[in-house]
């Protein structure tokens, strides 16, 4: 029975690839570094479909090198990897895995702002370099309250959302920005809407959740971080330049803010020897948000059903260009 032929671009969990090989020959590129363009347009030349990665950059010149493309399948929720206007104009179908990170990044989240505002990876290292000496100080390590502080949130998608809701445990209040005012969940779990101005101003914490666009590209600069508290601790799991990095190091060494918390980072990989690297007051992590085991299977098995969907000329579970349903008949 013939078979549609699909590329798949990075490792996915094994029940994936099964699920995948049900309906179609898969090629699979089998290293940890990504392909490069070159070699990404050459697998793509004869393929019907493909899963890609946050890595894999798809503008109009992979399209011209991939006539056969009917479905692209990413696995991440956020697509400013792919011009999805220009997959819409090529009639390709573009899938991503929204929801079923949304927890675990969440989760991850905290751990960042706690990690932060407890001093936890500083105070840790200072441990295993010898330093404990006094079983008990009064004035050391000293960080800053999370309980009943103010947690800003820009952008209140399903991440932004999650996050919002752990801060209830700890009995913080919410203030969020974001581009549509969701009056329903104000309601059901108090938190509250506010312009973008008030949310830097008030917040002890600022978690930013909003996806990369021109539009978001620098969002938090100079200007918004010297309008921020003093105190205030910044974390993002959004994308990196989503904050300009070079105003967040001067907010972090003039005191504009106290902290900073960031899973994403641009440039990314950060090079080792990135001035940032050497401040206290910040964590890095290499953009592990959904790295769970249970979300990333998930993440992968929602691709990979997406990917099939698409090859059946079925509608997607999660599609980023649903226009096109109407002209594919579909
Ligand atoms: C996403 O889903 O956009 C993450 O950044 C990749 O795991």
């Amino acid at each position: 029975m013939f078979k549609p032929r699909v590329y798949v671009s990075r490792q996915i969990f094994p029940d994936a690839l099964d699920l995948i090989e049900k309906s179609a020959e898969i090629e699979l590129w089998p290293d940890d570094e990504p392909p490069s363009p070159e070699q990404l347009k050459e697998a793509l030349a004869d393929v019907d479909g493909a899963i890609i990665n946050v890595m894999d950059r798809i503008d109009a010149s992979v399209f011209d090198a991939a006539p056969k493309l009917k479905v692209l399948s990413q696995v991440a929720v956020g697509l400013d990897n792919v011009d999805v206007a220009e997959a819409t104009k090529r009639e390709v179908l573009v899938g991503y895995t929204p929801g079923v990170l949304a927890k675990s990044t969440a989760d991850l989240t905290f751990a960042l702002l706690l990690a932060v505002a407890r001093r936890v990876v500083e105070s840790d290292k200072w441990v295993r370099e010898g330093n404990w000496k006094i079983s008990h100080h009064p004035m050391f390590w000293l960080g800053s309250e999370v309980n009943g502080s103010t947690l800003g949130i820009l952008g209140l998608g399903g991440i932004g959302l999650e996050t919002a809701k752990r801060s209830l445990g700890f009995d913080m209040k919410v203030l969020y920005h974001s581009r549509t005012r969701k009056r329903d969940i104000e309601k059901k779990y108090g938190f509250k809407y506010a312009s973008l101005k008030r949310v830097l101003a008030e917040s002890d914490f600022l978690s930013i959740h909003v996806p990369l666009t021109p539009e978001t590209n620098h969002f938090i600069g100079e200007k918004q971080l010297k309008s921020m508290k003093s105190t205030a601790i910044l974390i993002n799991l959004s994308r990196g330049p989503v904050v300009d990095t070079e105003a967040l190091y001067k907010a972090l060494t003039k005191g504009w803010i106290a902290g900073a918390g960031l899973d994403v980072f641009d440039p990314e990989p950060v090079p080792a020897d990135h001035p940032i690297l050497s401040l206290d007051n910040v964590v890095v992590l290499p953009h592990i948000g959904s790295a769970s085991n249970r979300s990333r299977r998930d993440m992968h098995l929602l691709a990979a059903r997406n990917l099939i969907a698409g090859l059946n000329g079925e509608r997607l579970e999660e599609c980023a260009n649903p226009e096109l349903y109407e002209k594919l008949g579909i």
